[in-house]
């Protein structure tokens, strides 16, 4: 994955509940998670509330999904002690910030998402011309957003939704980032840093703004990202202060390209809930080698002394991802002279997958037989997460000029 993301910044991604998590999700973002939360500041959420925005006439799905996904997470690999990991319905902020961006969100840029009208036109069956779903890039926006993320690890498909917060962000520091008192705030958190760091900041403030040095205004960044005993609201502050500017409330986030790990399903289609061809991360063995057995093949081959051609065929697929290369030689030389029948192709993978799956769904088992333990991880997770949104609430009404209990 390529991206400018330094070690222990903020990552933050979400995940709808849905439904049931398969091979496609652990292969296609949760990998993915368990690598980022071991370099950066990770945060994980369920996404309840978009889910909502789609399925608000069948909620039953959300409600069974939540518990079983964030148990999927656990059994995963994904690491409370390392990431946060939280329910967004339960850190009502979000909405609030929601409900702000929503006054500066111009309606064109909203119709203007693609996956607005692509999704209307793909579930047609549901009613989707609501407020809500026309919002779902700044719901998703505000997730972002109120943690400050630098990185947000998604698909191709919503990376237009991390381009918007950009644009949101940056609509947003330039109508409120103007603060009254500015300089002076900015000149007393330089106090704050202590005298060798606070000259060091200085010194690489004059040497940007007098001579645009980008390594200065970069080394200043990093001195900035260092500091522990500086808020948020400091830290924003002489960013912007460095660069001359006023002060930058929300932070720009960039999306962390998950490099298309197309997972292929059992009929070669992009594994996926609604073609029905996924192996669930809790399927047990039987129904493993039960689905891999009656996978199709090259439909060449229609008996056994047929020969077959691996590119054409979705088992093959499947061992691009499982196999070695001495096993994938054996397919291709098999396949192709007639030598190995299908089924004897499958047994490798039917045992890899199995491999693979069995210690999630063993995990998985023991987190729902502690279910205390689960719930425990959430609470200290939305708790964590409530603390940073709160923050950036109170910097974000400040900004706006909404704090007047605080004048
Ligand atoms: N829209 C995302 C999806 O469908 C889920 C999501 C919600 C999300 N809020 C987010 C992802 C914030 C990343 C960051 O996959
Ligand atoms: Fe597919 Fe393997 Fe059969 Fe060839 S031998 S058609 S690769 S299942």
């Amino acid at each position: 994955m390529n991206h400018n993301l330094a070690h222990g910044d903020r990552v933050l991604s979400g995940m709808r509940p849905t439904g049931r998590l398969h091979l496609g999700h652990y292969h296609g973002v949760l990998r993915n998670w368990i690598d980022l939360q071991e370099s950066h500041d990770c945060f994980f959420f369920v996404a309840d509330w978009h889910a909502l925005t789609t399925a608000y006439e069948d909620r039953g799905v959300i409600s069974r999904s939540v518990w079983d996904m964030v148990v999927d997470w656990l059994a995963c690999g994904v690491n409370p002690n390392l990431a946060t990991l939280f329910i967004q319905s339960r850190v009502t902020e979000h909405a609030e910030l929601h409900l702000l961006l929503s006054m500066i969100a111009p309606l064109g840029w909203l119709e203007r998402v693609p996956t607005y009208k692509d999704q209307i036109e793909q579930l047609r069956e549901r009613d989707l011309a609501t407020y809500g779903f026309l919002g779902y890039p700044v719901l998703q926006s505000a997730d972002i957003l109120i943690y400050g993320a630098s990185g947000v690890p998604v698909g191709e498909d919503q990376v237009s939704h991390v381009e918007l917060t950009r644009e949101l962000a940056r609509r947003f520091n330039h109508l409120f980032g103007r603060e009254p008192g500015f300089e002076e705030k900015a000149e007393s958190a330089i106090g704050k840093m202590g005298k060798k760091q606070g000259k060091l900041y200085r010194e690489l403030r004059r040497r940007f703004q007098e001579a645009g040095d980008s390594e200065a205004l970069e080394e200043g960044q990093a001195l900035l990202e260092a500091q522990q005993n500086l808020t948020m609201a400091d830290r924003a502050r002489l960013a912007g202060y460095l660069e001359g500017g006023g002060r930058s409330v929300l932070t720009e986030p960039e999306a962390l390209l998950t490099r298309a790990a197309r997972m292929p399903g059992l009929d070669g289609r992009k594994m996926s809930k609604s073609y029905g061809n996924t192996i669930s991360l809790r399927e047990p063995d039987a129904e493993i080698e039960q689905k891999i057995r009656t996978m199709p093949t090259d439909p060449a081959r229609v008996r056994r002394d047929d020969p077959g051609d691996p590119e054409k065929c979705p088992v093959f697929d499947l061992h691009r991802i499982y196999s070695d290369e001495s096993t994938k030689t054996w397919v291709r030389s098999g396949c192709q002279s007639a030598g190995i029948g299908c089924l004897e192709c499958k047994r490798p993978l039917i045992e890899s997958v199995q491999a693979e799956v069995a210690p999630i769904r063993q995990r998985a088992e023991e987190l729902e037989a502690d279910q205390d333990h689960v719930r425990q991880v959430i609470q200290d997770g939305c708790e964590r997460a409530r603390g940073v949104a709160r923050e950036t609430m109170d910097e974000v009404r400040s900004a706006i000029g909404l704090d007047y209990r605080q004048r």
